[in-house]
């Protein structure tokens, strides 16, 4: 079962309260806060299609609507451009609904990252699929979720995108303990660990948000008790998978491998990251780069050395 299948469907989980953006989030959703002139969420989309999966399911949340509604044709509003002959707006509006085929489930309450992925498991059925974290972003040049599906094909199971730390920032993040394979960027998961002592970790690789899970992960999480936080997490799923694949224990998951990804990953959820997110793509705009960086410079030069 572990081999069979290809992945062709990408779950988004964007149900969460956002509670690190408020007041911003109260009304807007997180992952539709522009990072320059796109919401978020329009990255994660273009990074699931151009990986190859056409079929995007969103997990929504209460008062999401707008998320869904950028994905869908917008009738009046085009019928106004064209009518102003105004071709390159007409063609940024309707971009968000040429990507993929994007519906969406409701989850009917934030009851975990877990809990959002276990509202696919009708829509995915007995297929591994790809969950991408609505609010983590990765740099463009990056083929992460391509070098996954193509692990998934190797190895089966469900695969983890991995991503080394600074030792001392290790206790904020889910810590993966691993073996190596023959395939240097590949590795065996036996173990993950949420939010570990620096002492106790394992090694410095996290659990970013890029995942290619096997369908078995459904039965999973519908045994998997609320952990951290009072939430179903993902996580402990993923655990459960990876240590029954290393102990022979009745679940057969095909185990889990993790991907090392040395490239670019932007937290939008995250403030002092949402802020470098904007930054960085402003400055490697071409339309944006030449004003907007020489203002930069100008600007870094007026504040004060800390
Ligand atoms: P986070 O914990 O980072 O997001 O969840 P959050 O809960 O929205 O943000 P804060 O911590 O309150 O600021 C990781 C991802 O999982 C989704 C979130 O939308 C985010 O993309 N999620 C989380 C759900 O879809 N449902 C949940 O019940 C929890």
């Amino acid at each position: 079962m572990a081999h069979s299948g290809e992945v062709t469907k990408a779950v988004v989980p964007v149900a969460g309260l956002g509670t690190r953006f408020l007041p911003a989030t109260k009304v807007t959703p997180k992952v539709m806060m522009p990072v320059v002139d796109k919401p978020a969420i329009q990255y994660v989309v273009e990074e699931a299609a151009s990986a190859g999966l056409s079929d995007v399911l969103l997990i929504t949340g209460e008062g999401q609507q707008s998320i869904t509604d950028h994905f869908e044709r917008a009738y009046d509003l085009e019928a106004r451009l064209t009518a102003r002959g105004n071709q390159k707006a007409l063609a940024q509006v309707r971009a968000p609904s040429e990507l993929a085929k994007v519906s969406y489930v409701r989850q009917d309450s934030p009851r975990g990252l877990g809990h959002a992925v276990l509202c696919a498991a009708e829509h995915v059925g007995d297929e591994p699929f790809a969950v991408l974290l609505g609010d983590d972003l990765i740099g463009k040049r990056d083929d992460l979720l391509a070098r996954m599906i193509a692990a998934r094909k190797r190895y089966g199971g469900s695969i983890v995108a991995l991503m080394e730390v600074p030792h001392e920032q290790i206790s904020s993040y889910g810590c993966a303990a691993f073996k190596p394979t023959d395939d240097p960027d590949i590795v065996a998961v036996t173990d993950l660990i949420e939010k570990p002592d620096a002492s106790e970790a394992p090694s410095n690789w996290i659990v970013i948000g890029r995942y290619v899970c096997d369908p078995s992960i459904f039965a999973v999480l519908r045994e998997t008790p609320a952990g951290r936080g009072g939430e179903i997490q993902l996580t402990d799923a993923l655990r459960t998978l990876a240590i029954a694949d290393r102990t022979r224990a009745g679940v057969d998951g095909g185990g889990v491998h993790g991907v090392l990804f040395r490239g670019r990953r932007y937290d939008t959820g995250n403030k002092q990251d949402f802020l470098r997110t904007t930054v960085e793509f402003a400055c490697s705009r071409p339309d944006l780069a030449p004003e907007f960086v020489s203002w930069l410079r100008e600007y870094l030069e007026t504040l004060p050395q800390t």
